[in-house]
């Protein structure tokens, strides 16, 4: 990773500042991200946009909506806003996030399987146009509240095109049984019924079939089908003017080989060639991840007949992804050591059996109060975190160049308590 290195006395520094400054200022554990990296990949995406020559008469027609979901601090979100990002979001707290941070609500995109009728009021009163529906009763709900707030609501039917990513099981949301989306078949006789609700403009199509995808083999085939569907649903007299691809671009963890993102944005190219569509792409963890880490102090070391256990002051609470889907995070000494290397689990404090962080790693003669990295940790860290076992929520810090700010403090206990004795 280009702004993690070594520098001055085997410190490691994200950007130019040295991890172990930052922790003396907020204490651990905490996240912190590069600004220069967020922007990278923000930058990555637009320049193979660019570079695929994706144009409709003569005009770049091509969104990028950051899947809000991955991270939602709005510091992070106001960059991307700034190198003008859309927004994917699937609340209506994640609407309220986006526009603060700046984005404009025509360009925000409103999906998610579960939206309440006070959501999809909320949307439209906030200018929000467009919505990605993933089921019947949506559809109707949608267009019952557009018509009651006099708003024409933009309709896109997320479809499921019954395509397995290749991912972890529990990230995986393309294919029959799975709870997102409608059954690709269905969508002939779905978007005729939409075409005759009030309330209802049909828009395009949408979805989005999993997560952490590392191949370009499950994107093939189903944005074939979405083609497909494209081409009947107009032959079938739909104005359909917008595809939406939506996220899923692995990053790396491990040893992944993972997907160029030219190679992605020059299969849209191909799929599209010829539609003559609006394209968006709703990224969240290839926009973020990278970009941030968990730094977390060992408190002891502890050890047991079968194996060693590092416990560190992190815990699923901060970092669910290795509890929650066996995720594998790379871990790296913020200060290097030289001498003999052992194997260690390293665990949090919560009270689960599951909070292990990693298992099996190689530390270098581990001592308390050594400070360890955890990579890739920017997307579904501390946008899952909780306050499990009444830990506070880490701080989040944001490094560009030399210099760092904090852009979540650290609460203490009493604010932990605001709102359940706010009105005693
Ligand atoms: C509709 C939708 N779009 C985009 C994303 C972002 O996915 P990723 O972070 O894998 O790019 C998700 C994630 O669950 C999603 O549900």
């Amino acid at each position: 990773m280009k702004f993690l290195s070594y520098k001055k006395q085997d410190s490691l520094f994200i950007e130019d500042v040295a991890i172990a400054d930052i922790s003396k200022v907020v204490g651990t554990p905490f996240y912190c991200y590069s600004r220069k990296n967020l922007v990278d990949n923000f930058q990555n995406f637009s320049d193979s946009f660019m570079q695929s020559g994706i144009s409709q008469e003569g005009k770049f027609d091509y969104k990028i909506c950051y899947a809000i979901k991955a991270n939602f601090n709005i510091h992070l979100v106001k960059i991307l806003a700034e190198l003008g990002s859309g927004i994917d979001a699937v609340s209506a707290g994640e609407i309220f996030r986006a526009i603060k941070a700046g984005v404009s609500p025509k360009k925000i995109v409103f999906a998610g399987v579960g939206k309440t009728r006070e959501e999809i009021s909320y949307a439209l009163q906030n200018g929000v146009e467009e919505f990605s529906v993933e089921s019947v009763p949506e559809m109707f709900l949608l267009s019952e509240v557009a018509v009651r707030l006099k708003k024409k609501a933009k309709f896109s039917l997320r479809v499921n095109p019954n395509v397995d990513a290749g991912t972890h099981d529990k990230i995986s949301t393309g294919r029959k049984g799975d709870k997102f989306g409608v059954d690709i078949d269905l969508a002939e006789e779905i978007y005729a019924k939409a075409s005759k609700l009030p309330g209802l403009e049909i828009h395009g199509i949408s979805m989005h079939i999993g997560s952490q995808i590392t191949v370009i083999d499950p994107f093939v085939a189903a944005f074939k089908k979405l083609r497909e569907l494209c081409l009947t649903l107009r032959k079938n007299g739909h104005k359909i003017s917008a595809l939406d691809f939506g996220g899923g671009i692995g990053i790396l963890y491990k040893n992944e080989n993972t997907l160029l993102i030219q190679d992605y944005v020059n299969l849209i190219k191909e799929i599209t060639a010829d539609l003559k569509v609006k394209i968006t792409i709703a990224p969240g963890r290839a926009m973020v991840g990278s970009a941030g880490i968990l730094v977390s102090k060992i408190i002891f070391l502890k050890e047991t007949s079968v194996k060693n256990f590092a416990i560190i002051d992190a815990a699923m609470n901060d970092l669910m992804r290795p509890g929650l889907y066996g995720s594998y995070h790379e871990i790296l000494p913020v200060i290097k050591k030289f001498g003999a290397k052992s194997n260690f689990d390293l665990a949090g404090p919560i009270c689960e059996t599951t909070d292990i962080l990693a298992q099996n790693r190689e530390l270098i003669d581990p001592k308390s109060d050594d400070l360890l990295a955890f990579l890739s940790a920017g997307a579904y860290g501390s946008s899952m975190s909780n306050e499990y076992n009444c830990r506070p929520l880490v701080p989040e810090v944001l490094v560009d160049g030399n210099s760092f700010k904090v852009i979540r403090r650290r609460p203490s206990f009493e604010e932990m308590l605001h709102l359940e004795l706010k009105n005693e």
